[in-house]
């Protein structure tokens, strides 16, 4: 199949495009960078220069794709109305289409917001967090939008490859002081980048619509534990320092109310429908490699 992803330069979308090119797909890439396009060409991932404020550019090659892969975000800009608009094109696109496209729409797990000890799926009500409060409003126009194959990944916190949130703990523990929001007995729902890509690669191929699936390992660390072996797997003299969330939310905003959720999401959905199983443990269970690939791609 022919399938575009936008974000292609991106830690999710990168991981995605590779695993479709893998699988024998003809992947276009969307990215906004020169040096990006030569990332994508060793991939065997054609770029498409374009950005999501002026999208006009990748317009013909959104048209002859068969799925639409949805994976950039802007953080310089209001993120969430940057991210609609790119979702209203191509929604609009597709609706246009003779060809019945598959739209994929990346969320994310912090739509189910502060879900404590309780185990919450994809049947759960959500409560996003402030940060992502739009995000049920872009699901859901991705979800029913006529005409297509609408369809919803979110991802737990991404480890692995180039690092994500968890290149925070390196960082950390290479300077010295690693920062945590709140007292870091939370456990963040996770998922390894090839886990997630390989879920977008099920889903690109499932023919299902109308679907939303929750995509998480079944490690329960809590931050305190990944972050301790993060430290470890740098050499492990930095200190930690727990910041209260009061005082986190000067410096970050609403992200650090993200960073001090407490989540436990079941991803046995995608089990279930596609078949798909994380490959990966855990970040714990991997640390030392996670800081090498870490260490190789800054
Ligand atoms: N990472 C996680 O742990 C995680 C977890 C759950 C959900 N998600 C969701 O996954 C999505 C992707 O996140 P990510 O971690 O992959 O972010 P990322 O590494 O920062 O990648 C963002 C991508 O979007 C591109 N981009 C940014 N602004 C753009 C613009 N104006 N026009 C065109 N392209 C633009 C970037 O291009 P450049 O390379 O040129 O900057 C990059 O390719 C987000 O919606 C995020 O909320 C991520």
């Amino acid at each position: 199949m022919k399938i575009f992803v936008t974000g292609a330069s991106g830690y999710v979308g990168f991981a995605v495009a590779c695993a479709l090119r893998r699988a024998g797909h003809e992947v276009y890439g969307m990215v906004r960078r020169k040096e990006a396009e030569t990332l994508l060409r060793r991939a065997e991932i054609h770029p498409v220069t374009a950005t999501m404020q002026n999208p006009a550019a990748a317009q013909a090659t959104v048209e002859q794709c068969a799925v639409l892969i949805h994976a950039a975000a802007d953080y310089q800009t209001d993120t969430m109305k940057t991210d609609r608009q790119m979702v209203a094109v191509l929604l609009a696109t597709a609706r246009r289409s003779l060809q019945h496209k598959t739209v994929i729409y990346t969320s994310g797990v912090w739509v189910h917001g502060d879900t404590g000890g309780e185990l919450v799926d994809e049947t759960t009500v959500l409560h996003p967090a402030q940060l992502v409060k739009d995000r049920p409003e872009i699901e859901r126009l991705v979800l029913e939008s006529p005409g297509i194959r609408g369809l919803v990944v979110r991802p737990g916190c991404v480890y692995g490859g180039r690092g994500g949130l968890t290149g925070a703990w390196f960082s950390g523990a290479e300077s010295g002081e690693v920062n945590i929001v709140g007292n870091g007995d939370n456990r963040w729902a996770m998922v390894h980048v090839e886990d997630l890509a390989d879920a977008y690669l099920q889903l690109a191929e499932s023919g299902l619509k109308g679907e939303v699936f929750d995509i998480t390992d079944r490690s329960r660390a809590t931050v305190n534990e990944m972050a301790a072996a993060a430290v470890i797997a740098a050499g492990g003299k930095a200190k930690f320092k727990h910041l209260p969330l009061a005082e986190a939310q000067q410096g970050m905003g609403d992200f650090a109310a993200c960073l001090a959720l407490d989540q436990h999401v079941d991803a046995r959905k995608a089990v279930r429908l596609l078949g798909w199983q994380p490959k990966h443990g855990g970040f714990v269970d991997g640390a030392e490699t996670y800081y090498q690939a870490w260490k190789a791609w800054k």
